[in-house]
């Protein structure tokens, strides 16, 4: 790899494979000098897909349908992989096997057999960097309320809601795809699809579930196939999972609460972090981007304070600071934290992606969801 450049492949050229490629393509947004990505070459089994990316991806060196023919190709050193849950297995092993680095997607593995054969993967080639994608704490009024949490001014912890709420599945004529089928999404469903992007700030802070009483919902049986009939739609459409987790920084126990929902009314991505504590509070939902809501100080009366943050996130960028910031920008910021891991020196990054042993952590909760529901029983994470 030469030092001032990392050239990507993508595998997976659907909906994030294009917002991946859309990021890089605008990469002097950032101001950091860590090795920029290039995208040296794409590969979608659906040779429709590779169109959009020899229109506008200029120099791109291969356009292939077969994966081990990008695999193949010594000038990709990394490869960022988004296809459907039931390939993670095979695609990311096969992606370190090839000596690729790795920026794969959520839930990293179907289920916890097909995540343990990923891990297992990523400990052969500890010459890899391996992680998970996740773009939310990369709001500015994320980063500020990370700040706010890791300063530890909450006191002691009540109570921890972290979500994400879309609505699109709303529509019951909407046509089945491969995320509302089990066979191809997993038996997670919701979770698997939503989970890990709520689990990755209080993971980081040390918030490990030890318990969890899950309560699963499906609303919609059945979908339109798009060819005029209909077809079960098996997946889990909401998951609420109500958590015991410890606090590290003070060792008491508080509620966390995990909420992953596609059927949200009126919500259409909307990601919220809520942190509740006896010295203060804070909360940030993506439905309200620019803000940072705190609550400080003890007493009668309790007023929330509405702080708007502004454009800059972890990583500066050209745009002026009270300009606004959106899922692209967060995006962008994401694989920056991916870039910076190769810097001179290791990276300095202040919230780095999702590593390994936190997808492990989540399918872990994800199991013991499944369980408990099933048992109506809380059950412990292990
Ligand atoms: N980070 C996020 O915010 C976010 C958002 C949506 C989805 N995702 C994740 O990204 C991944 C993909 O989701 P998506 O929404 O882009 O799906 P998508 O259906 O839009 O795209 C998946 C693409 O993979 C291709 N594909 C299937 N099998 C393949 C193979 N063997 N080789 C190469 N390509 C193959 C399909 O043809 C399709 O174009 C999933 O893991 C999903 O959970 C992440």
């Amino acid at each position: 790899m030469s030092r001032k450049k990392i050239r990507f492949g993508i595998i997976g050229l659907g909906l994030m494979g294009r917002e991946f490629a859309s990021a890089v393509a605008r990469w002097c947004h950032l101001k950091t000098a860590a090795p920029q990505p290039e995208l040296a070459a794409v590969c979608d089994t659906q040779p429709a897909a590779l169109d959009w990316f020899k229109e506008h991806v200029p120099g791109l060196a291969l356009a292939t349908t077969d994966y081990r023919a990008l695999l193949a190709a010594p000038d990709v050193d990394a490869v960022y992989c988004a296809v459907p849950h039931n390939l993670h297995a095979e695609l990311y092993t096969a992606i370190l096997d090839a000596g690729k680095h790795l920026l794969g997607e959520k839930p990293f593995g179907m289920d916890q057999p097909a995540n343990a054969a990923i891990l297992d993967a990523v400990r052969a080639h500890p010459e890899l960097v391996v992680r998970c994608s996740s773009e939310f704490p990369y709001f500015p009024a994320c980063k500020r309320l990370v700040e706010w949490l890791r300063a530890g001014r909450y006191g002691r912890l009540i109570e921890v809601r972290s979500g994400f709420h879309h609505s699109s599945d709303m529509d019951p004529q909407k046509p089945i795809n491969w995320k509302r089928i089990a066979a191809l999404n997993g038996a997670y469903g919701c979770m698997g699809d939503l989970g890990l992007h709520t689990q990755h700030v209080p993971f980081r802070l040390g918030w490990q579930p030890r318990s969890v009483y899950a309560d699963l919902q499906k609303l919609v049986e059945r979908r339109p196939d798009g060819k005029g009939g209909s077809v079960p739609c098996d997946t889990w459409d909401n998951a609420l999972l109500l958590c015991q987790a410890l606090d590290p920084r003070t060792g008491a126990p508080f509620s966390l609460h995990f909420e992953t929902r596609r059927m949200a009314p009126g919500a259409t991505n909307t990601w919220y972090l809520e942190v509740y504590g006896t010295a203060g509070s804070a909360k940030f939902s993506t439905a309200d981007a620019k803000a940072l809501y705190l609550l400080e100080g003890a007493g009668p009366e309790q007023g929330w304070t509405r702080v708007e943050t502004g454009s800059q996130s972890f990583l500066p960028s050209i745009t002026g600071g009270i300009f606004e910031f959106g899922f692209s920008d967060a995006f962008q910021q994401m694989i920056g934290a991916f870039c910076e891991e190769f810097a001179d020196g290791g990276s300095q990054h202040p919230f780095g992606n999702v590593t390994p042993a936190e997808t492990a952590l989540s399918h872990a909760l994800l199991t013991a969801a499944l369980a408990s529901h099933e048992t109506r029983r809380s059950v412990e994470v292990p």
